[in-house]
């Protein structure tokens, strides 16, 4: 199923970087996640733009995602760099605060209850989580530090035909940076993932079911 059309326009509205297409995918790859009847992971809530579309899931679902971020902006988000966006800044504190603003995107779609927000670093979260995951959705820090601890951290908490979605994934270094392909790639060649599908620069694999 589509996104209901209050999700939908709640996207189109939210701050963030996701074009429609990816969104749709990202979408998708929840429909069939859901299914496994565990909770939805997603790395990098930012503004709430693709949480929106995990929550749209699990309420049709009936399960929950949780979404992990401390709010204060990745490295290219900050003062100075590309996309900052001086708007999301706490002027009390001086530094990027996002989660006043993603609270109201939630709201105004009407998702808050499908939603846990988990404000912190993504590894030391990722260290004292112990339920099995249907999806895990990557989409934080993406230098290479952060990416691979995102990939180390989360990717062992899916469950056997879970699936794993990774964003931004650039195979030609001209289009953008490198650590998210690094990660897509050493899932692959783990022999643990297999592709599932590919939508602009957002991929989808699934881990392997358990052997018998
Ligand atoms: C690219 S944005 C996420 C965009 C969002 N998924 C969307 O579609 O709009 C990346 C987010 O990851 C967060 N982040 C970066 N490194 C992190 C880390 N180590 N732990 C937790 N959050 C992190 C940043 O604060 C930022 O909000």
């Amino acid at each position: 199923m589509s996104p209901s059309p209050t999700t939908l326009a709640a996207f189109e509205e939210a701050k963030g970087f996701m074009p429609l297409d990816e969104g749709l995918a990202l979408h998708r790859a929840a429909e069939t996640a859901a299914a496994l009847g565990l909770p939805l992971l997603e790395v990098g809530t930012y503004c709430g733009r693709s949480t929106l579309l995990l929550a749209d899931v699990a309420r049709a679902a009936g399960t929950t995602v949780v979404t992990v971020d401390h709010h204060r902006g990745s490295e290219e988000q900050q003062p100075g760099w590309e996309y900052h966006d001086t708007s999301l800044v706490d002027p009390e504190v001086g530094r990027m605060d996002t989660l006043p603003t993603f609270r109201r995107t939630l709201h105004g779609a009407g998702l808050e209850e499908h939603v846990v927000a988990v404000v912190g670093r993504s590894p030391q979260i990722a260290a004292l989580w112990r339920t099995p995951l249907g999806l895990v959705f990557i989409d934080g820090g993406h230098t290479d530090e952060h990416a691979t601890a995102d990939y180390e951290g989360w990717a062992p908490h899916l469950a056997p035909g879970g699936l794993l979605v990774i964003h931004d994934v650039f195979p030609d270094p001209a289009d953008g940076g490198q650590a998210p392909y690094r990660i897509y790639r050493r899932a692959l060649e783990s022999g643990e993932f297999g592709e599932v599908s590919v939508t602009r620069s957002l991929r989808v694999l699934r881990r392997a079911e358990a052997r018998r």
